[in-house]
């Protein structure tokens, strides 16, 4: 039984193969947390687990009820005002201006399998993987509002997915203030947060610090998910490692402002909050209306952070990404952006076409540039329609030539966006989001269109999907280049300005679902100035995304690194890119760029016209030995082995190893070179210690245990070629005898 519930039906068992989740009917009649953990037996009550200490200085709900003290009380989906001083989950304006609501458990459901929800990115259970939901109905005593609480247990992969549905079916309107999408209150707070947060060039870096009083955040207010916090994150024991000890990982389906929140308060309980980020946030929920949160995701495990990492990871391929491309093999590409910029023509672009295809590269992707009179970054966005001086005979006839290669073809859009110069703002200036009256701030010469305005996202839809067609476009690389300030809809009204950012997203979702229902053999990847929205929300649509415009290989390592706690290999575009490198002017070899670039979706992204005839043939050996080991290094097991995130950092590994461990392939990088080394070792993780392999075709063979515990020599590094030996990289390939 995935759920249940005892006799009197006031406790819900939410049981995964390792974990229990337990809710229970309060004496108040609202819902409380009894637990969540290692998975424990199914009983009729759990009373000690929700006794607590009484304390004279607190308010208690009732005279009648002195040891009801909702300070003190492990809850659900926290009301405002009652007594529970720490941030509520979702107060709720009246027409008379309080937020007092009495949320009391009214019925609930318990389904099948998990269905998607309508106008959101979510979760799903296509495949019948034993996933069981429940929908706790409540009602509010005060105004018959109802609130029902979803669950979703996917059993297999420990994960537990929930969300807020607030329904309104009274004559009245009502506001909602805040909707967080999941809580959870755990007793003590000897716990780490581990976050990931950076900046452009520079994302999801990770942070662990151990959780102190009071109230300690990760959020975005720019519309985005952003380069600086991810909605991604952990809660791990002081003693949690890569491999072993208790980890929750939280996470959010939805791509706009988010908070992730931690209280932890006077009696050192920790409450944990995943949702819509409630500052730039309100909702009217009008008579006859409802509203649904976004999907929160939650995981837990007794087995350290890799197992997490794992679990989560499989669970976004088996019940969230497009079951089309989930496991789905992805191309090697090549991406003219850093080749050429804004400077090409077919031409130029047909030699590169040529050579990558001799390669064996398999798809080329045109970036921004090809539309419009877009010769630098000033002007065009909006206009959908090639540039002739580019491409003089249309873009159908250069994807032509690209598909007579047996190559695929993918197109850079930015959809979102409007440039001042641009002939969509001459025929709309007003779909620009903004106040009139005030100077817009502009980003990168360029302004935001408004989502929320369904006449936007029809245009958008019939130009891109005009181009789709013409071209027979394999791919769309969809680019967000700027975050939006002068938050102001002119199609909104004026109650409904606080609705503006996540109406914004629902028009993002809308083009989304309208595209990819219409072109389901489209491969999609997001990208936002690289990794600004490196999100689940994204990823129900576009399975992959661009992990950063970063691409130096030493750079790289931190950023892939840090992705992996929270995304799994197959998410992360990575692309090998020339030296020095465009971005930190670091020179590294074409080996190591190769090398970190394979654990993620393989791309090049420089002028191969303009390489040496040396490196064309490793670029060449690089596309086959990826070919090779394609399927393991996008949906191998992913193991963190050395942090790059340690004091010294200066050795990184990580390691991809198959389902029946017969193999498994170890990236090592090393920044700075050392002299007078000796034993340097490098340990395996992940495999069968019973069997036998051979490392990089060794003649000496192994056994599991011995490469696990003992460890594999790695020689000094050399100078490699034209390049020092330092940031230099071992790839170590154990294949079963
Ligand atoms: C930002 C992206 O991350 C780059 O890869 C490239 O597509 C540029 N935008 C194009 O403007």
């Amino acid at each position: 039984m995935t759920i249940s519930t005892n006799k009197s039906k006031t406790l819900f068992h939410l049981q995964t193969d390792h974990t229990s989740y337990i809710i229970q009917e309060l004496e108040n009649g609202e819902l409380g947390q009894v637990y969540y953990g290692p998975k424990i037996h199914q009983k009729e009550s759990y009373d000690n687990l929700m006794t607590r200490e009484i304390h004279d200085a607190t308010p208690s709900l009732s005279e009648g009820m002195q040891d009801f003290q909702p300070e003190l009380i492990k809850q659900e989906y926290a009301s405002f005002g009652k007594g529970d001083y720490r941030y509520p989950a979702f107060p709720i304006e009246q027409p008379n201006g309080s937020r007092i609501t009495e949320f009391k458990l009214q019925n609930f459901a318990i389904k099948e399998g998990k269905s998607r929800l309508k106008d959101l990115p979510s979760t799903f259970d296509d495949t019948n993987d034993d996933a069981q939901t429940l929908v706790l109905n409540l009602k509010d005593q005060i105004t018959d509002l109802n609130l029902d609480l979803n669950y979703t247990v996917f059993p297999h992969q420990d994960v537990i997915v929930r969300s807020s549905t607030f329904i309104n079916s009274t004559a009245a309107d009502y506001k909602i203030n805040t909707a967080y999408s999941s809580q959870l209150d755990l007793p003590d707070a000897n716990y780490d947060l581990i976050q990931f947060s950076g900046n452009w060039a520079r994302e999801r870096h990770l942070y662990r610090s151990p959780l102190r009083p009071g109230l300690q955040s990760v959020s975005s207010l720019r519309a985005a998910s952003s380069h600086q916090q991810n909605p991604f994150i952990m809660l791990a024991r002081p003693e949690t490692d890569e491999q072993s000890g208790a980890a929750f990982g939280f996470n959010l389906v939805y791509s706009g402002n988010f908070k992730d929140s931690v209280e932890v308060d006077q009696f050192d309980a920790s409450r944990v909050m995943v949702g819509i980020n409630p500052d730039e946030f309100a909702w009217n929920l009008q008579s006859g209306t409802s509203f649904q949160t976004p999907e929160a995701i939650m995981s837990f495990t007794e087995d350290g952070m890799n197992q997490l990492s794992q679990q989560m990871g499989a669970f976004y391929t088996d019940h969230l990404v497009a079951p089309k491309f989930a496991k789905q093999e992805r191309p090697i590409l090549i991406n003219n952006w850093e080749a050429t910029y804004f400077d090409f023509d077919e031409k130029k672009l047909m030699s590169i076409v040529n050579k990558a295809h001799a390669l064996g590269v398999e798809m080329f992707v045109l970036d921004d540039g090809w539309f419009g009179k877009r010769n630098d970054d000033t002007t065009s966005l909006g206009d959908w329609f090639v540039d002739k001086d580019k491409f003089p005979d249309g873009l159908g006839h250069f994807s032509q030539q690209v598909h007579d290669l047996g190559m695929k073809f993918g197109l850079w859009f930015e959809p979102e966006m409007i440039s001042c110069k641009s002939k969509l703002h001459e025929d709309h200036p007003d779909w620009m989001v903004g106040d009139p009256n005030a100077q817009l701030i502009p980003s990168r010469h360029q302004f935001v269109l408004d989502m929320a305005k369904p006449e936007v996202v029809d245009y958008l839809y019939e130009k891109i999907s005009q181009i789709m067609s013409d071209t027979k476009l394999d791919y769309i690389k969809w680019d967000m280049n700027r975050n939006i300030t002068d938050t102001f809809s002119r199609y909104l009204k004026p109650e409904q300005q606080a609705e503006f950012a996540h109406r914004y997203m629902l028009g993002v979702y809308r083009l989304y679902d309208q595209l990819t229902k219409a072109f389901p053999e489209v491969l999609f990847e997001s990208c936002a100035s690289g990794g600004g929205r490196f999100d689940l929300g994204m990823m129900y649509y576009a399975p992959q995304a661009w992990t950063s415009d970063d691409t130096d290989a030493v750079e790289r390592i931190k950023i892939q690194y840090g992705t992996s706690y929270g995304y799994p290999l197959s998410m992360m575009g990575a692309h090998v890119s020339a030296v020095p490198n465009d971005q930190n002017g670091r020179i590294t070899s074409l080996k190591t760029r190769g090398a970190v670039a394979f654990f993620g979706d393989l791309g090049y992204e420089l002028d191969i016209t303009k390489i040496s005839e040396e490196e064309l043939k490793q670029t060449k050996e690089q596309i086959d030995f990826y070919k090779q080991y394609r399927n393991l290094f996008q949906f191998g097991k992913f193991y963190r082995i050395d942090s790059p995130f340690e004091e010294d950092g200066n050795i990184t590994s990580w390691e991809v190893v198959s389902d029946d461990k017969s193999l498994a392939i170890v990236g090592r990088y090393q920044l700075l070179n050392h002299p007078s080394v000796a034993y340097q070792r490098q340990y395996f993780v992940g495999l069968d210690p019973n069997k036998q392999y051979t490392v990089n075709d060794s003649s000496e063979t192994f056994y599991g245990d011995e490469l696990m515990n003992a460890g594999y020599f790695v020689k000094m590094a050399q100078v490699d070629g034209n390049y020092s030996s330092d940031f230099h990289s071992d790839l170590l390939i154990a294949k079963e005898i």
